[in-house]
């Protein structure tokens, strides 16, 4: 049976998933990502509250453990992200620093990015520069240390961008966000959007629109030709502006879903199926990521946890990594 990653390379797409530090310790995660998989992504390992939750010394121990995991076997990696640019994700101490002008905080990024981006280049071919940085029900831009001392988010992110490509001249460069089709606000795509032109109109080194396709499955009515219509027309306008995509955190939240597990399985793979058809028929999609192989390893089961208590199965391998429906669900649709 062919891996997802031939599958995909056929089509000139590259199949990955989410991996973190201790699943590097797990024989059996290793060799599913080995088997399926062509690129890796950091879970959190890149994330600057990792690298660096205090002014202090920088972390890279995590971030480049897995890039050696991916130099060692012959993958490639995603770098997520620079700038998470939300406070709720920020270091407390970003967060309390007042920078005493522009340059200041301009300054400060450049250190921190430069650093980060810089590494680990002959493996890491792409990076989320900036994540969600436009919230989800006005679609206005989230306010940070940062875009309070430089006059805006935009003015932050053109900056992130700069350096970046600066730091990491042969990545292609993402900013990364959640609005997703089937539950996403109008305002939020509108306000990605706007920034994505905005960016575009200034120049700012970008290459990519992240979709990250957390996806919120209620049941399969939820699936309506409006909302495919509107996101579609959001897509059109993203790709005609010359942007690539990346789905970047593909995975299928089952919060609403009946507990059966079979019957989950099923409409997890169906809706796998119609998304991924969707979204492969743009040839701009480049890279397709789950968020984790298998439901054991899925955030989803302690982020947000069923009300029933019972087990998510948002992921392509079950806990006991057998695949599910999902699995060739996404092996159909490549
Ligand atoms: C999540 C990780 O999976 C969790 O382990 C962590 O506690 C929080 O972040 N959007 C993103 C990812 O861009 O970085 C998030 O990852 C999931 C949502």
């Amino acid at each position: 049976k062919p891996s997802l990653a031939e599958l995909a390379r056929a089509k000139g797409l590259r199949v990955g998933s989410a991996m973190n530090a201790r699943q590097l310790d797990d024989a059996n995660y290793r060799a599913l990502i080995l088997r399926e998989c062509e690129t890796i992504v950091a879970e959190n390992e890149h994330k600057m509250y990792v690298i660096q939750p205090d002014p202090g010394p920088m972390n890279f121990a995590p971030s480049d453990a897995l890039a050696d995991f991916a130099r060692t076997n012959g993958l490639k990696m995603r770098g997520h992200t620079l700038v998470w640019h939300h406070p709720r994700w920020l270091p407390d101490w970003i967060n309390e620093t007042e920078f005493s002008s522009p340059s200041a905080a301009e300054a400060e990024l450049r250190r921190y990015i430069s650093a980060v981006a810089s590494r680990n280049q002959d493996v890491i071919y792409s990076w989320d520069v900036v994540n969600e940085a436009v919230d989800e029900t006005t679609g206005e831009y989230r306010e940070t240390s940062y875009s309070r001392a430089m006059g805006g988010a935009p003015e932050v992110i053109d900056a992130c961008f700069r350096i970046a490509r600066d730091a990491a001249p042969g990545a292609t460069l993402a900013y990364n966000d959640y609005m997703s089709w089937e539950g996403g606000s109008a305002n939020h795509r509108t306000g990605v959007l706007r920034l994505l032109e905005d960016l575009h109109k200034r120049g700012t080194p970008i290459d990519a629109l992240g979709v990250q396709s957390h996806s919120n499955q209620d049941m399969p009515d939820e699936f309506t030709p409006a909302k495919k219509r509107a996101w579609r027309a959001f897509v059109d306008d993203v790709t005609s502006m010359g942007f690539d995509i990346y789905l970047t955190e593909f995975d299928v939240n089952d919060t609403r879903l009946p507990p059966d597990p079979a019957l989950r399985d099923r409409i997890i793979a169906a809706y796998t199926e119609e998304y991924l058809g969707m979204m492969l028929e743009y040839e701009e999609v480049k890279d397709l990521l789950v968020w984790g192989m298998t439901d054991r390893d899925s955030w989803l089961q302690t982020f947000l946890p069923r009300e029933d208590g019972v087990e998510k199965r948002p992921a392509p391998y079950d806990s006991r990594f057998r695949p599910k429906p999902m699995r060739d669900a996404i092996a159909r649709a490549l």
